[in-house]
């Protein structure tokens, strides 16, 4: 039995996690024709041999059809969709890994001349910088025919065997109705708080009913949008509140900073030579505050950290997702006293540029991550005659190899 903070069992309702190191929502852009074929599923299946305790699937797997996919985003609202996730979970079950997935409307953060070029919707008109849409104002059919969608798109979910799903509440739709920054409406949408929450608790509702009390919910959601005009930590705690005290939800996974340019994105999501873990304590005081289970990531990168915020009781479930694409075997390593065997993130984030530029994520440390079908992640040094071989080039794809075949040389 281990002491170690970091690989306690977690219970969340009927769901025992084995430890507390999951991959938070992100798409890496691996679908195909909008499903999670082959290399989608061997790419979350490695996750979870490496030990992972839950894993949540997609990033922002979209719910309506007028949602066009900015980045390759699974479509939750085809029910072609359920064989694929059926595949994936019970490949990743196999390992003890739980499956969640992520759910979401883009609202603005998504492109008009894609897909059906329908208009992008939104709380209000109001333009996101990166995609460049003007919105439409959701209407009384929109917001009637979207509700539905979460619902049916939340029962594939369930009926692929997903162990549950969570709402995306940041730069999307849900959360455009509760930022003051993005609602300027005057009818039961807007104005007061509890107006502006009606939108994300009808879906809630509709979802609860849906999938009826014990399959697992949560929202990944802003709770300060560190903006202006936007959500107050205040308001964004009171948000968190209120959907604790639902009763309809089951877990807070904690967003701080808000995502509509480059450069705020990059406060949510912190690159290299940022602090570390900047919004973890932020993440506590929302846990402090409700009382509720409380997951987050924001560049947690060593383990040194993730074992401190599960000990300082600051999250129940921890978050390390870019440093499972730089090596999806953090947890095996970690239960085998191997930390110093992890091959670390360095918060470079090609992976999320490429897949804008490139059209799947790839990572600088680890050429294995979105090629497991070629390329495996353990590999075993050869018994065999070792040969001289010389390395044309430096940086990351030089000198790893480099180094690593002359220690092996001078075994
Ligand atoms: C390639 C990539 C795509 C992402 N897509 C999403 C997404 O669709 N939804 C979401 O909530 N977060 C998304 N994220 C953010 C991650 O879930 C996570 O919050 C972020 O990487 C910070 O955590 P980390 O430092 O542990 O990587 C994405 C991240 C990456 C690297
Ligand atoms: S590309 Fe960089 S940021 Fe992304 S996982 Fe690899 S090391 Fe981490």
């Amino acid at each position: 039995m281990t002491t170690d903070p970091l690989l306690q069992p977690y219970r969340l309702k009927h769901l025992t996690f084995k430890n507390r190191l999951m991959s938070t929502a992100h798409e890496p852009a691996y679908s195909e024709e909008g499903l999670p074929k082959e290399r989608y599923r061997l790419y979350h299946a490695e996750k979870a041999k490496g030990g992972i305790a839950l894993t949540m699937t997609a990033g922002s797997a979209i719910v309506s059809r007028d949602s066009p996919a900015a980045f390759g985003n699974l479509q939750a609202y085809r029910d072609e969709i359920v064989p694929w996730m059926t595949e994936l979970a019970e490949a990743c079950h196999e390992h003890d890994c739980k499956v969640m997935i992520q759910l979401t409307h883009l609202g603005r953060r998504t492109g008009w001349n894609k897909a059906d070029w329908l208009p992008v919707l939104s709380a209000s008109p109001v333009r996101e910088p990166a995609h460049r849409a003007f919105p439409k104002e959701a209407e009384d059919w929109d917001i009637e025919r979207i509700i539905a969608d979460y619902a049916s798109a939340a029962q594939r979910m369930q009926a692929a065997g997903l162990d549950g799903i969570e709402f995306e509440a940041y730069g999307h739709l849900m959360d455009g109705f509760w930022s003051p920054a993005t609602n300027h409406r005057d009818d039961d949408y807007g104005g007061a708080l509890e107006n502006r929450m009606r939108f994300s608790n009808r879906v809630i509702d509709a979802v609860r009913e849906a999938v009826g009390p014990d399959f697992v919910v949560g929202v990944r959601m802003v709770a300060d949008e560190d903006l202006a005009t936007g959500i107050s930590r205040e308001e964004g705690i009171e948000i968190a509140r209120r959907l604790a005290g639902s009763g309809k939800i089951d877990f807070l996974n904690i967003i701080r900073g808000h995502i509509e340019t480059d450069a705020a994105l990059a406060d949510v999501i912190p690159i290299t030579g940022m602090r570390s873990a900047p919004h973890l304590d932020f993440a506590g005081d929302v846990r402090a505050a409700t009382g509720f289970p409380v997951f987050h990531a924001a560049r947690i990168s060593d383990v040194a950290t993730a074992r401190h915020a599960i000990e300082a009781g600051k999250l129940d479930m921890v978050g390390m997702t870019r440093p499972h694409i730089a090596d999806p075997h953090i947890a095996r390593k970690v239960a085998a006293g191997q930390e110093h065997r992890i091959r670390p993130c360095v918060g470079a984030t090609y992976c999320l540029d490429r897949i804008y530029e490139g059209g799947e994520a790839l990572c600088i440390h680890n050429a294995a991550t979105g090629r497991e079908a070629t390329i495996p992640h353990v590999m075993t040094p050869t018994e065999g005659i070792l040969k001289r071989v010389v390395i044309v080039g430096a940086g990351p794809g030089g000198w790893k190899p480099h180094a690593w075949l002359r220690r092996e040389a001078t075994r």
